[in-house]
């Protein structure tokens, strides 16, 4: 039987680049349906559901996407709402690749660091790759501090964290020069860069001034990038005794944890792959454990 993925993508244009994924992953027909939100998308996930038996259920699966995060959010929850008893497919939610970019960049450090005790600072750490990042971070018993040009929206990002979980609440801060953000970046232990694209926080010659920083992760790729010394190809290179990855060096390991992620969604009708479980797979597919 045919390996059917249905994706719903809350922009009007479904992205090329999570079918092109879909397709490296093993998946047989890609079902693409653009402009996708809580109001139109029952009669799809119906269609999903009720047309191969619940025994073949495993063979068809959805995978939420779109730029726009809180969309993609609230459309995989209603999603998760419409499916009951046996009558359900595997989902994966990865809207503008927040989830998989956030575990591929936590599991990046985990690789160097004990995270268990360290403090670190997520700078940018209100968007969707930053704040995720900082959960899973305070899921590592991390100590956090969270930073944003506005200690308000930090703060708010913060509350979201502690929300849905049962992690201590990182610490929010306003940091967004790089005066500011090398202040915030007082004895941290790990750093992640996690601004817009082109977003510069720290200028060269920073990284060997916070002296207790180890590991050094930079998401944004488009120059200036966030930290300006790191390259985006870096891959665990040493720049000043600190070790660094950009958002290259992160991005194969984040194709990779994609990938699987959608070859699982095949294995059985019931895997959800959310922010959490997203990591737990990037984890084991480390060799890692939380
Ligand atoms: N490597 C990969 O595979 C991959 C995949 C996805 C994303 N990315 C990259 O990861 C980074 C984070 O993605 P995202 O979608 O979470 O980013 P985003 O939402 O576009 O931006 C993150 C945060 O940056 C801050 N920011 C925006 N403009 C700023 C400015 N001019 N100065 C200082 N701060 C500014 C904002 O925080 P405040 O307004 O609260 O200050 C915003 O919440 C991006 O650079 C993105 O390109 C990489």
């Amino acid at each position: 039987m045919q390996k059917i993925l249905i994706q719903l993508d809350t922009d009007d244009q479904p992205a090329a680049f999570d079918q092109v994924v879909a397709v490296d992953a093993g998946a047989d027909r890609i079902l693409s349906y653009g402009g996708i939100n809580e109001n139109n998308v029952e009669a799809l996930v119906h269609g999903a559901i009720f047309t191969r038996g619940p025994a073949d259920l495993n063979n068809t699966a959805i995978f939420v996407g779109g730029s726009n995060v809180a969309a993609g959010e609230q459309l995989a929850q209603r999603v998760a709402q419409t499916f009951f008893g046996p009558m359900r497919v595997s989902l994966m939610m990865d809207s503008n690749g927040c989830n998989t970019t956030a575990a591929a960049a936590v599991v990046a450090a985990k690789k160097h660091l004990e995270l268990r005790g360290t403090t670190a600072l997520v700078l940018g750490g209100t968007g969707p790759v930053g704040q995720r990042v900082a959960q899973l971070l305070a899921g590592e018993c991390c100590k956090v501090r969270l930073a944003s040009r506005s200690k308000e929206r930090a703060a708010a990002a913060c509350n979201r964290i502690v929300e849905g979980h049962k992690v201590e609440r990182p610490e929010p801060v306003a940091a967004s020069t790089t005066k500011e953000s090398l202040a915030a970046a007082k004895d941290v232990d790990l750093l992640f860069a996690a601004g817009a694209a082109g977003v510069c926080f720290l200028s060269d010659g920073c990284l060997a001034s916070i002296d207790s920083l180890k590991v050094a992760v930079d998401l944004n790729a488009v120059p200036p990038t966030g930290v300006s010394e790191i390259e985006a190809t870096d891959k665990a290179v040493d720049r000043n005794g600190v070790l660094c990855y950009g958002a290259l060096g992160v991005g194969a390991g984040k194709m990779q944890v994609h990938k699987q992620a959608v070859r699982q969604l095949f294995q059985t009708n019931d895997r959800k792959f959310g922010t959490e479980e997203i990591y737990h797979l990037a984890l084991e597919m480390a060799g890692l454990q939380r």
